[in-house]
């Protein structure tokens, strides 16, 4: 059985590399960010952002020694504010993982508002090739609204974007899902 998180993991090495500018949407414990970073190394940057303060801190004392990410408190709404104006255009891959923490609060979960204007906004800094992937898991509260809600935003881009919809990830019903959105031109 492949996890709609190593499903991502697996798009998102064949569309990044060494030296690129990438973003963690949702930082977490921290994996995926270990992730980028490993793959774009010292010569790249990521960029992480949460707003939960508390993963950010333990994720920040275990990725100390990786001068190429930045990990930001704040929401991924306000991604664009956090970038520098050189970095329009340049990011080549951005991780979303909705939901909430595992062994936090169900209070900090991810929710469609502000999800979507994290989309948004990633997609207007993305270059091309670019590739943004959303795991998303309709089972708990909320979370059914919150895919809804991306689904619909993905259906609705424009021709510079293609989008692919994994489902059917693993038993559950509902099961996680990956949606992967591919900025082509
Ligand atoms: C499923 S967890 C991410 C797991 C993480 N990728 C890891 O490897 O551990 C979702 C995270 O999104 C964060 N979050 C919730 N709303 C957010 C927002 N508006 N912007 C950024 N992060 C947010 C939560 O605090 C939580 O840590």
């Amino acid at each position: 059985m492949m996890r709609a998180t190593d499903l991502a993991h697996l798009v998102m090495r064949q569309s990044i590399k060494a030296g690129d500018w990438v973003i963690d949407a949702t930082v977490g414990n921290g994996h995926d960010t270990l992730f980028l970073a490993e793959i774009v190394g010292p010569t790249g940057r990521v960029f992480g952002f949460d707003v939960q303060l508390e993963a950010l801190e333990r994720t920040a004392e275990r990725l100390a020694h990786l001068p190429q990410v930045t990990l930001v408190h704040d929401g991924h709404e306000n991604l664009s504010g956090h970038l520098l104006p050189d970095t329009s255009d340049q990011l080549s891959g951005v991780m979303f993982n909705l939901g909430y923490l595992p062994g936090a609060s169900r209070e900090t979960i991810t929710r469609a508002e502000s999800t979507l204007g994290g989309l948004d906004q990633a997609l207007a800094h993305l270059g091309v090739p670019g590739v943004v992937t959303v795991v998303m898991y309709p089972g708990h509260d909320g979370g059914e609204e919150e895919t809804v809600a991306v689904r619909a935003f993905a259906e609705g881009l424009g021709p510079s974007f293609t989008v692919m919809r994994h489902s059917r990830l693993n038993s559950a019903r509902p099961a996680p899902e990956l949606l992967t959105i591919h900025r082509i031109n």
